[in-house]
């Protein structure tokens, strides 16, 4: 849930970490800090809760010289965003800092033993016991202390520690959440993602559970809890700088719905030869995947979206059948899978701590589970039993949206994976799939191309207090997402439903105030129930917004307003029609002068219940 940055070398550490700090934001940000060490040796710290204008200006008025630092940005989970919660925490001597992501599930028992040996415990996090268990064992040796306290945690952390009697050395560990370290010259960086290491090495090694970390200037160590030295693979990640920030958009998620041709285009690279689909980490043989009865999905919010999708697509295409469920909800049922299953649990992060709960427990239950994530060396990645990558590149906007199209085009090609080991497909229908999918980035282009007619809408809504969005089939799902993207964005109350159940109790809602949003396109198989659901909000004088299709002549005169798409297949439309929703969510967040990128309340990765 938050974001760890780390530097040691020979530049000015403080600036490294306030620019690795900013590319973090978005894990975190009702808080933030930094601790250096001084010329003279001393543990400098700096914290503040509130976005990072406070430590931009402690920056730029100190005239500290630096050479390594620690950084955090926080969303709070123990404890309110308050200064004294923020990180870095240090033990009581002031002696040594830490930064730390993750939850540490058994901190009241441990707070209560370090208050008996006399510990000043001032803040409400389970973060700082564990720089106050470190200054227990701290016996002159800073390594030797974390390698002491990681028995004593349970529950996940990525930390980051420096001691003012030590220098020359940062020590990190983890479990349960990410951590990389970017291998540079004469310095080294890491972080709990890759945006802040990205300017200054694109050499990065990343950290497995257990793993402890020695950060020197010249020297990058990595043991195991016993001691022993690791051979760790230093991967040479192939990302730019660019593909990391807002390259000239006013916001990460335009710049992110802009980027959705290139997703496409990537999410199908490499992934097709000879007419059949490939995937490099599925890990799961022919003959096991003969065996499996039917598909569980799940997923939490835009990602258990992209998995409702999926279920049409496969249950429509191959007739295999399809569960999706809610991770919240699954990993606290009485889960009725066996090897028969095969689960695909769906994750941008690959953190999601609910989704990664259900991982566990779809594990123990027997079944072959597959993540479908997006960040590599997440957590999901490395628990699930094989990996689909979605590709979709480092998302910075809180609000999914590149990710969701990775997903989505990820389960057409999960889908004819499937349909060829099971035989469930003919070469004619797959050729078909294929090349509409290869169609699908220049129809992206030319709806965001028309991006300014949905600015208009956007204008006409924005002080709209209430939306209703209606769509039916495998359009359905699209309309639940458009509805929380326009919710999180744009704080507008919205509800999805089914187009058919407006009849059973949400018709209700519709006056002239409670505008509705339906998806109708022509040559779909429920057009004409869309139409009369229409027809049934304007006689209750709803305006109606109907994103439809290009050549339908008449929505015009039945609409109020109207988005349009080309003519599509309706099973590829999700590809298509989720775009435009995007776009108008942006826009009426953009309108209302809200923090598009960081809304209210929410994080970019939810890694806690
Ligand atoms: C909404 C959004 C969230 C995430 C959800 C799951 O725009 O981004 O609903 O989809 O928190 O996150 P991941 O996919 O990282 O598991």
């Amino acid at each position: 849930m938050c974001g760890i940055v780390g530097y040691i070398g020979e530049k000015d550490a403080k600036n490294i970490l306030y620019n690795g700090l900013t590319k973090l934001e978005y894990k975190g940000y009702d808080s933030s800090g930094i601790a250096l060490i001084d010329d003279n040796k001393n543990l400098i710290i700096k914290k503040e809760s509130g976005k990072l204008t406070q430590i931009k200006k402690y920056i730029e008025d100190t005239n500290i010289i630096s050479n390594i630092g620690i950084g955090h940005t926080r969303w709070a989970t123990h404890g309110k965003p308050t200064q004294i919660n923020s990180h870095p925490h240090t033990n009581c001597r002031k002696t040594i800092a830490l930064v730390h992501n993750g939850i540490i599930e058994n901190y009241l028992e441990l707070k209560e033993e370090l208050i008996k040996k006399d510990h000043k415990i001032i803040s409400e996090t389970d973060s700082e016991i564990i720089v106050h268990l470190i200054s227990e064992y701290y016996t002159g040796n800073l390594y030797g202390a974390v390698q002491k306290i990681i028995q004593y945690l349970k529950g996940t952390f990525a930390i980051a520690v420096i001691s003012e009697s030590e220098p020359d050395k940062i020590i990190i560990a983890k479990k349960g959440t990410s951590m990389l370290i970017g291998i540079g010259e004469n310095e080294n960086i890491f972080g709990s993602d890759i945006p802040p290491i990205l300017e200054h090495t694109k050499n990065i090694i990343v950290m497995d559970d257990y793993e402890i970390g020695v950060i020197e200037k010249n020297k990058v160590t990595i043991t195991d809890l016993e001691g022993n030295i690791l051979n760790k693979v230093v991967e040479n990640i192939d990302l730019t700088i660019e593909m990391a920030e807002k390259s000239g958009f006013k916001h990460f998620m335009l710049k992110e719905i802009h980027e959705q041709p290139r997703v496409v285009e990537d999410v199908l690279r490499g992934k097709i030869e000879n007419g059949k689909i490939k995937f490099d980490n599925f890990n799961i043989t022919k003959e096991e995947l003969r065996k499996i009865e039917q598909i569980n999905i799940i997923a939490c919010g835009t990602s258990y979206h992209a998995g409702l999708v999926g279920k049409f697509i496969i249950e429509e295409i191959l007739k295999l059948p399809v569960i999706v469920e809610i991770a919240s909800e699954f990993r606290y049922k009485t889960p009725i899978l066996s090897e028969k299953n095969l689960v695909i649990v769906i994750s941008q992060s690959g953190e999601t701590s609910d989704t990664l709960g259900a991982l566990r427990v779809a594990k123990q239950s027997g079944a072959k589970v597959i993540g479908m994530v997006n960040v590599i060396g997440s957590t999901i990645a490395k628990e699930a039993y094989g990996t689909i990558y979605t590709n979709a590149g480092p998302e910075i906007g809180v609000a999914s949206t590149k990710a969701f199209l990775s997903q989505l085009t990820m389960m057409y090609l999960f889908m004819l994976y499937l349909g060829d080991n099971l035989n469930l497909i003919d070469n004619k229908y797959k050729e078909y799939i294929i090349k509409n999918l290869e169609k699908i980035p220049e129809k992206i282009s030319t709806i965001l191309n028309k991006s300014d007619e949905i600015l208009n809408i956007a204008k006409q809504l924005k002080n709209t207090k209430n939306i209703m969005y209606i769509a039916r089939h495998i359009n359905y799902p699209v309309a639940l997402e458009g509805s929380l993207k326009l919710k999180e964005t744009s704080y507008i109350h919205s509800e999805a439903y089914p187009a058919g159940e407006l009849r059973h109790g949400p018709v209700a809602l519709i006056e002239e105030n409670v505008p509705a949003l339906a998806i109708a396109l022509k040559n779909s198989k429920t057009y004409d129930k869309m139409l009369s659901n229409i027809q049934e909000i304007k006689a209750r004088d709803g305006k109606i917004i109907v994103l439809a299709s290009e050549d339908d002549e008449n929505i015009d005169s039945i609409a109020n307003m109207s988005l349009k798409i080309e003519p599509i297949d309706e099973i590829f439309s999700p590809l298509l029609t989720v775009i435009p929703l995007q776009i108008l969510a942006y826009y009426i967040s953009d309108e209302k002068g809200l923090d598009v990128d960081n809304p209210r309340n929410l994080s970019k990765s939810v890694t806690v219940e």
